[in-house]
């Protein structure tokens, strides 16, 4: 297929549902070959075939990112069947929700085991790959990780690491000749908001964020092609983000007291879901 992409390798994690699948189908659209991985297979199968009747290229391969073993094997098996990698795209991961005093251990240990460990074994089961091709690290951080918002510490500790992990990359693999991309949407169409702190998928809820807030999938997504052909250092998706973004850096102050206002009032209400 003809594109900015063409003939270039890319594994996506966190590739079965929202970001990541929509990722995987406008890569393919531009050329790329795409490794889709995540933990559900027959959605990632879905995809593929997906992807291959449009006249793509995809190969569906089953990874927990929590696992290293998962990641080593997914790497192993790309240089197997192509020989080389250029794009990772560290996508994988979910929400633990709630306030400080209604979370565990547990649950912040959780949320970084998939967030952040999941990012770092990802880029450490790929880097001599992306190394010997001069590829291109993509993490998928969030707004959350620019900013702190009361009822998200747990989400966003773990977006704020993967930030400074982003950045301080795009300095230290520069001189190899690998680029690095950090994206931070904000909120975008996705099955992000039906998923529990316990990582079970919640067919029943509804997505609390409005929808003229979000951000379609598509959209945010070609966004993000750009930024990754581009090799963007940081590139903020969406207009609210974008916002937010600006905000927190010239008026931390006035955000702090908007976001207790707003943010902790509503996550208060939602209190009793046990997110
Ligand atoms: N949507 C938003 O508003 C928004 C805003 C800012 C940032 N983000 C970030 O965008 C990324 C993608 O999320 P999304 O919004 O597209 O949500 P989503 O539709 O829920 O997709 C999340 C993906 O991550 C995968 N995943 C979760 N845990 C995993 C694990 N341990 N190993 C492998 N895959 C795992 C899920 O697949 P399986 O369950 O099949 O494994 C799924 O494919 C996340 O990092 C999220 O934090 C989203």
């Amino acid at each position: 297929m003809p594109g900015r992409f063409r003939g270039q390798i890319a594994l996506i994690t966190g590739a079965s549902s929202g970001i990541g699948a929509e990722l995987a189908r406008q890569l393919a659209a531009e050329g790329a070959v795409v490794v889709v991985t995540a933990r559900r297979i027959e959605r990632l199968q879905d995809l593929e075939k997906e992807i291959c009747a449009t006249g793509g290229s995809a190969l569906a391969l089953a990874c927990d990112v929590t696992r290293s073993a998962d990641l080593e094997a997914v790497s192993q098996k790309v240089r197997e069947r192509y020989g080389r990698l250029d794009i990772v795209v560290a996508n994988a991961g979910f929400g633990v929700g709630g306030s400080f005093a209604s979370l565990s251990l547990d649950d912040f240990r959780r949320q970084l085991e998939t967030n952040l460990f999941g990012v770092i074994a990802t880029l450490q089961a790929t880097l001599s790959d992306l190394t010997a091709s001069r590829g291109c690290f993509v993490v998928m951080g969030s707004v959350a990780g620019l900013v702190a918002f009361p009822g998200t510490t747990a989400y966003g500790m773990s977006k704020a690491a993967v930030h400074s992990l982003a950045l301080g990359l795009h300095g230290e693999l520069a001189a190899s000749g690998v680029g690095v991309v950090l994206l931070a949407p904000g909120y975008v169409d996705s099955e992000i908001r039906q998923v529990d702190k316990n990582g079970s998928h919640r067919t029943d809820w509804h997505d609390p964020v409005p929808r003229w807030v979000r951000m379609r999938t598509p959209v945010a997504v070609g966004k993000m092609v750009r930024a990754i052909h581009r090799r963007k250092r940081l590139q903020v998706i969406t207009f609210h983000g974008r916002l937010v973004a600006l905000a927190g850096r010239y008026f931390p102050g006035t955000l702090a007291w908007l976001a207790r206002r707003t943010v902790a009032k509503s996550r208060a209400r939602r209190e009793n879901d046990d997110r």
